[in-house]
């Protein structure tokens, strides 16, 4: 039993029963059930095979919410979204589940949301704001008794939420209607409606959101294909999720089918690029279902967004939520597609209980990403892939050491008192994929492929803390003796990268490898061998580059590859790298219009941090200063903090 003890003075813990309580398999089975088509008696006889006495105990730090006490189970969302004073003015409805001595709900709040009024069971209550948090924002507590069914918050959003973005029409492609889009995670949900903010904390939803008419809505729900005449949707989520999974998005965008499962949203200039890059991802919803067990949200869908989105993807369920980066016209970054899909295993149907726990999404999301292209386009790729991930890793890996912050090498992280933001780095992403590729290698694929479909089969829909992993690995595939050997509390708990990691082993990337080595000693750039190359090949040959090159050398490097020019998000970004440190002025233009277009933060990071450490620092800020206002707030506050700006 895994249980952390809570350090503020308001204890609580959220505690699952799963296997012998009840209530919860009991749910569990019928979801089960109900979902994937196998009868309850399997079910029941699989459970009870397990002998499995597993209690989940867990210690969310960045909600107010306990719903030990007090929780949600249910949301009705009713909203209005106007985008002149760019506000958002809903009911938000929850059906409850009350404990016996419950005097009171609590629920996050965040960003000077403003509570109008809260009714329980049509009835006008009591509640207050609680002291504001920097991170958590302000806890909304609200009057309860233990009967009370139905809980109903009148409300509106600030302009300045933070999960919610308001573009002009200028800053889509289109350029001829306005667009929103959220971003609920980690924990922005809070900011867009009051809510219990904790991945461990799902509930289902309806919603109906009034828009301007000639603008469709989208939801991580059902979704409309089709624009309504006067701007009315409605939704529907039948699958509990969590919080952070909500997200609304709103623009001139057009539907189109790829195939049975998946289609595409995307503004009518986009739409023939998005469907010819993304065409393959029928396939690859085939290839995960086949490796893990059967997609459990019925259809699969992408939304592109416009270039400010802050990420290369989000989960959202039915409907990830993309940049528009990943269009490269050779359908070459269409991993993070894999990535996003396999999230609706890793992560939208096993979910980390806390951001501590983050690994346990997206590490295991990395693996998973990794076996679909495998699946797709063969070992080699999927290697050129893990190769790439590698070389983050040690990057990261080293950065934190130098900066003395082991501890955020952990695996199981420490985020008590701290943005979970802060978590987001490539040890969960990339040491979460080395440490399951060892447990791969150590018990075979064939055993550890098993292993997963039933993890992601007897635990869908709950939560999932690290502790109660590492009981399912020595339950199921690994017996102490090789829990040692292969020393996972190291991996899991301790710093850095344990010896026994699996190098990856590229046989493209030892040609290209090659290469550079002839340009190093001499041969000219344009009688480099580089036949065939995908962008990775490229992406992996401009990364290492030596670091000082000459003028002349990244002329020639320029004249012979077209890196300036390059329409690869990846590549170009990799090449700034290399512009700004050897100040090679001719790529300046392009990377202030790629600075002031995109707003996705792993470009944004690396590249105003190569101008700051190369003392280029008054030519971040102008830069910046044109730029921020296109940014999200996540890119926002990240580059805030990196080049010192004042609000
Ligand atoms: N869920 C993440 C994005 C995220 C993580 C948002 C934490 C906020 C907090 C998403 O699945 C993701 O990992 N995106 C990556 C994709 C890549 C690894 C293929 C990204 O955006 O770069
Ligand atoms: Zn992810």
């Amino acid at each position: 039993m895994a249980s952390i003890k809570r350090s503020n003075n308001a204890p609580f813990s959220n505690t699952i029963l799963s296997m012998n309580n009840l209530k919860t398999s009991a749910i569990c089975i019928s979801l089960i059930a109900g979902l994937i088509g196998c009868n309850t008696k399997q079910s029941e006889k699989k459970v009870e095979s397990k002998k499995e006495e597993t209690v989940v105990t867990f210690d969310d730090k960045h909600t107010y919410a306990e719903p030990s006490i007090a929780k949600i189970t249910h949301l009705e969302w009713d909203a209005d979204v106007d985008f002149d004073s760019k506000t958002i003015s809903a009911t938000a409805t929850y059906d409850v589940e009350v404990s016996e001595n419950a005097t009171e709900i609590i629920f996050d709040t965040k960003d000077s949301l403003q509570v109008k009024s809260v009714m329980v069971d049509g009835q006008a209550t009591n509640f207050k704001m609680g002291t504001p948090d920097k991170f958590l924002g302000t806890p909304l507590i609200v009057e309860i008794s233990p009967t009370a069914k139905k809980v109903a918050i009148e409300y509106s959003t600030s302009p300045n939420a933070s999960a919610v973005q308001w573009l002009s029409p200028q800053q889509t492609a289109n350029k001829t209607a306005p667009f929103l889009f959220t971003q609920s995670q980690a924990i922005l949900a809070r900011s867009w409606f009051p809510i219990q903010d904790g991945p461990g904390i799902r509930f289902t939803y309806n919603a109906k959101v009034k828009v301007p008419a000639g603008m469709l809505a989208l939801m991580s729900a059902e979704n409309p294909t089709a624009k309504s005449d006067d701007g009315s949707y409605s939704f529907s989520m039948k699958q509990p999720v969590p919080a952070y999974l909500m997200a609304l998005t709103i623009g001139d965008v057009e539907y189109k089918k790829l195939g049975d499962h998946t289609g595409i949203y995307a503004e009518s200039s986009l739409m023939e690029k998005a469907a010819y890059e993304f065409a393959e991802m029928e396939d690859m919803l085939v290839a995960a279902e086949k490796l893990y067990g059967k997609y459990q949200w019925e259809v699969y869908d992408m939304i592109i967004l416009p270039p400010s989105f802050p990420f290369g993807g989000m989960e959202n369920p039915r409907l990830t939520f993309a940049t528009p980066t990943i269009i490269a016209g050779d359908r070459s970054l269409t991993a993070l597609v894999a990535h996003e899909l396999a999230h609706s295993w890793s992560g939208n149907l096993v979910t980390n209980a806390t951001w501590d726990d983050f690994w346990l999404n997206e590490g295991f999301t990395v693996y998973f990403e990794r076996r679909i292209m495998e699946s797709l386009y063969g070992k080699d790729y999927a290697e050129m892939l893990a190769q790439l991930g590698y070389q983050d890793l040690l990057g990261t890996v080293d950065g934190y050491i130098e900066d003395n912050q082991a501890r955020d090498t952990h695996l199981k992280l420490d985020l008590d008192g701290r943005d979970p933001d802060d978590g987001m780095s490539d040890i969960a992403y990339e040491k979460g994929y080395f440490f399951l590729r060892l447990l791969e290698n150590t018990v075979g694929r064939e055993k550890f492929d098993g292993f997963l479909k039933d993890y992601f089969q007897s635990n869908a829909f709950k939560v999932m803390t690290t502790e109660v992993f590492v009981n399912h690995l020595k339950n199921n595939i690994l017996d102490s003796a090789t829990y040692e050997t292969i020393n996972a509390d190291a991996w899991i708990y301790g710093p850095g990268l344990p010896e026994n990691l699996p190098v990856p082993n590229s046989n493209k990337f030892e040609l290209v490898n090659a290469q550079i080595a002839a340009f190093e000693n001499g041969t000219a750039a344009k009688k480099l061998e580089t036949p065939d190359w995908t962008s990775h090949e490229w992406l992996h040959f401009v990364r290492n580059l030596p670091a000082d090159l000459s003028f002349t050398k990244m002329k020639e490097l320029d004249n012979a590859f077209g890196f300036t020019k390059s329409g690869n998000s990846e590549v170009i970004a990799a090449w700034f790298q290399h512009t700004i440190r050897n100040n090679y002025v001719p790529a300046n233009a392009r990377m202030k219009e790629f600075l002031i277009n995109v707003g996705r933060r792993k470009f944004l990071t690396p590249t105003y941090a190569a101008m700051k450490e190369s003392g280029k620092l008054a030519m971040a800020k102008e830069i910046y200063n044109e730029a921020r206002p296109n940014y999200h707030s996540v890119s926002q506050q990240t580059m805030d903090e990196l080049l010192g700006y004042k609000k």
